[in-house]
């Protein structure tokens, strides 16, 4: 097989939505400088954008104007930081390091960093919905697109998730709970980015609920690693609080398997996720690349 450099991938399509980002969040009026201020300092204090990657490695597969996708994975990058501002939050998970950083509320203080968030997932359908930048896309997949995406990151997805997620902090919870925080918290919104690409490149129902399955099986990898780096990574590495999760007591997987079998379910379902798009043949490459990815990474 050919050489597929993700490192490069990522960096190229990571530019791509950096700069649009770094365009379009400016600033609105003398008097709240500060939220725009503090909504920058955590859009671009380094995260890996993967989900960006996610969309435009769906889209791929149908179609290559890949400047028409731009927006759609700026505002899902956006909305993604806003449920890492809010994560670390005091009331959530009181962490005070994030992508390498002091956290938002470190810095710009706790009703800065909540408004910041708010300001951050509003946004993303700001833009998703937005005639005047989507000027290629038909109005009806503007809708779905933000239709979908607030199901994927509302009550019955993310959102849902994290309160799951601290409910079960300091509690006995059975691992049906644990798989209900993952889903929600983690893989909904990375099924969201896999479907999207398909939404935007006409792809048929089919090809969305294949592309949808495959993100949702990635994000609960993705998460069940997260929960593994928790344990056996520094923060230096991660560039967020190693350790968080056994500090809040919380319900993860390694509680309940341990390293090592954790990271035989995450591979388990990475395997089942490539399987999954084999239909789309050479096309799929940079998606398989990204799932292998998942559980390699070492932040
Ligand atoms: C962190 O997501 C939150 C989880 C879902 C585990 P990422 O690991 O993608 O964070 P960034 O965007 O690279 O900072
Ligand atoms: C957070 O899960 C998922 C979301 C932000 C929605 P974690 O709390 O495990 O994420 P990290 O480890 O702080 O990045
Ligand atoms: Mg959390
Ligand atoms: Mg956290
Ligand atoms: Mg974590």
């Amino acid at each position: 097989m050919s050489e597929f450099n993700l490192k490069n991938y990522l960096l190229f399509w990571s530019k791509k939505v950096d700069e649009w980002l770094n365009n379009y969040m400016k600033p609105n009026s003398a008097f709240s400088l500060g939220l725009t201020e503090a909504m920058r300092y955590s859009v671009f204090a380094g995260g890996k954008r993967l989900r960006p990657a996610l969309i435009y490695s769906a889209y791929g597969i149908f179609e290559s104007y890949f400047d028409k996708v731009t927006p759609f994975a700026a505002a899902v990058e956006m909305l993604h930081t806003y449920s890492l501002i809010h994560d670390d939050l005091p009331a959530m998970d009181d962490d005070d390091l994030r992508r390498g950083k002091p956290t938002n509320h470190k810095v710009f203080g706790e009703a800065t960093a909540i408004l910041a968030g708010d300001a951050l997932l509003t946004k993303a359908f700001e833009i998703m919905t937005d005639k005047n930048i989507n000027t290629d896309i038909p109005i009806e997949m503007m809708i779905e697109a933000a239709h979908k995406l607030a199901i994927a990151t509302g009550d019955r997805g993310m959102v849902a998730g994290q309160f799951a997620d601290i409910k079960a902090e300091n509690s006995k919870v059975g691992l049906e709970n644990v798989i209900f925080i993952h889903q929600h918290k983690t893989a909904a919104l990375i099924g969201y980015c896999t479907e999207l690409g398909a939404i935007l490149g006409f792809g048929d129902e089919k090809d969305k609920e294949i592309l949808k399955n495959f993100g949702q099986k990635i994000g609960l990898a993705f998460q069940i690693y997260d929960d593994v780096l928790d344990v056996t990574s520094t923060t230096e590495q991660l560039g967020k609080n190693a350790k968080s999760d056994i500090e809040n007591n919380k319900a993860t997987y390694t509680t309940f398997y341990g390293v090592d079998e954790s990271i035989k379910i995450a591979n388990e379902l990475i395997d089942e996720a490539i399987n999954s798009v084999e239909c789309f043949k050479a096309a799929s490459r940079p998606l398989v690349e990204i799932a292998k990815y998942t559980t390699t990474r070492n932040n």
